[in-house]
């Protein structure tokens, strides 16, 4: 029988019900106690103190970027790889966005070609663990250390992820997390930022909600009357997003684990396949696997013999550079283009079974 298998799929447990209602009429669904308790949950599960809730990963990036003093004019490198979301606040900003190459095995920043891109004018490079997996932090922190640079890392699909044994979230100057729709762990829509220290939680704390923090109003009175001495967004959570997110969290090992387990059974299933490309990792990293990342050469043939037995595939974020608003960055990639070329995202969640990873295994060896 045709199997219908998305590449994406919302978790959402049933106690949900329960806990969003009682939060709808309980006369607070702005950013309160929910908001407080789901922070103190994914802070615990991070092991990191400094984390602030927001309303998406985009508004976290943002904060982020003001965070490491990103302003007009300022050259900062990132990677085509990904959603616009990462590059968009850039462009909004002001920032020349210098695009950095990719290394062909893995899709993400290449650091070996990073030096020869950074300038005097050069503020933060900005790095995306895609699609689950680990970029190579220990090279990118230590050029960004030898020339001053902040490191922002967008890991909107890589909730839970270990690098080199090390929780994300604790590595970079700044992280960002993504609770939309279709992440590991969702609010509805949600963010959050990490951050190494209480200066920048102060401050992204502000950024968040129009440059005030609930936590920092020493009269206790009415906060509308403590000065305001930075523009920030309105990108706080809200009760109603913490309300689920609780309840997710719930699950969190679970959720990880089964997109872990497939992520390391596709990978002993294709790991001889001859033309299957598959993403290099450390031993000791540990993938969260949003989707899995193959490189074949014919992928709209795959896409559509995948496609034919109800099995969804495809590109999840095509390269940026070629989207008009990025025109001016445009240069060459020779690394992008490879990766970019060959790159297919298969479906990897807990939605996905072992038969169905062997089924889908041995659709692509038929096809290849
Ligand atoms: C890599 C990446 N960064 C940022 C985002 C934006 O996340 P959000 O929708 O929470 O703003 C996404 C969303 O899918 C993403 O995939």
């Amino acid at each position: 029988m045709k199997k219908n298998i998305p590449l994406f799929k919302v978790f959402m447990p049933e106690t949900v019900d329960k806990s969003l209602l009682e939060t709808l009429h309980s006369g607070y669904i702005a950013e309160g106690p929910k908001v407080n308790e789901f922070n103190d949950i994914v802070s615990s599960f991070l092991g990191n103190k400094y984390t602030v809730p927001m309303n998406s990963c985009t508004t976290a990036l943002t904060v982020s970027y003001r965070l490491a003093g990103i302003e007009r004019g300022d050259e900062v490198i990132s990677t085509p790889l990904t959603c616009v979301a990462t590059n968009v606040p850039l462009l909004l900003m002001g920032a020349k966005i210098v695009w950095a190459d990719c290394e062909k095995e893995t899709g993400m920043i290449d650091p070996k070609k990073l030096e020869e891109i950074i300038t005097n004018k050069t503020k933060a490079i900005v790095v995306l663990h895609k699609d689950g997996n680990l970029a190579k932090m220990d090279e990118i922190m230590a050029i960004a250390k030898k020339h001053n640079l902040k490191v922002i890392e967008d890991a909107a699909h890589t909730f839970g992820a270990k690098y080199k044994g090390k929780k994300v979230g604790n590595i970079g100057d700044y992280t960002c997390f993504s609770f939309q729709a279709i992440k590991h762990i969702t609010t509805g829509d949600g963010g959050l930022l990490s951050v190494k220290n209480e200066e920048d939680y102060k401050l992204g704390r502000k950024y968040k909600w129009l440059g005030l923090d609930k936590e920092d109003n020493p009269s206790g009175g009415n906060i509308w009357l403590n000065d305001i001495t930075i523009s920030g967004y309105k990108g706080n959570m809200s009760d109603i997003s913490a309300s689920i997110g609780i309840e997710q969290m719930k699950h969190v090992d679970e959720i990880l684990s089964k997109y872990h387990e497939n992520g390391l059974y596709y990978e002993s299933l294709l790991k001889d396949v001859d033309g299957v490309g598959l993403i290099s990792r450390n031993k000791d990293d540990y993938p969260t696997f949003w989707t899995y990342v193959i490189l074949v050469e014919n992928r709209n043939k795959l896409i559509k013999a995948l496609a034919d037995e109800g099995i969804a595939a495809s590109v999840v974020h095509p390269r940026n550079d070629n989207y008009s608003i990025f025109k001016e960055s445009k240069r060459e990639l020779t690394g992008v283009n490879y990766f970019s070329e060959r790159e297919l995202s298969l479906p990897c969640g807990w939605w996905v079974n072992k038969e169905d990873v062997e089924d889908i295994v041995k659709i692509i060896k038929d096809n290849i």
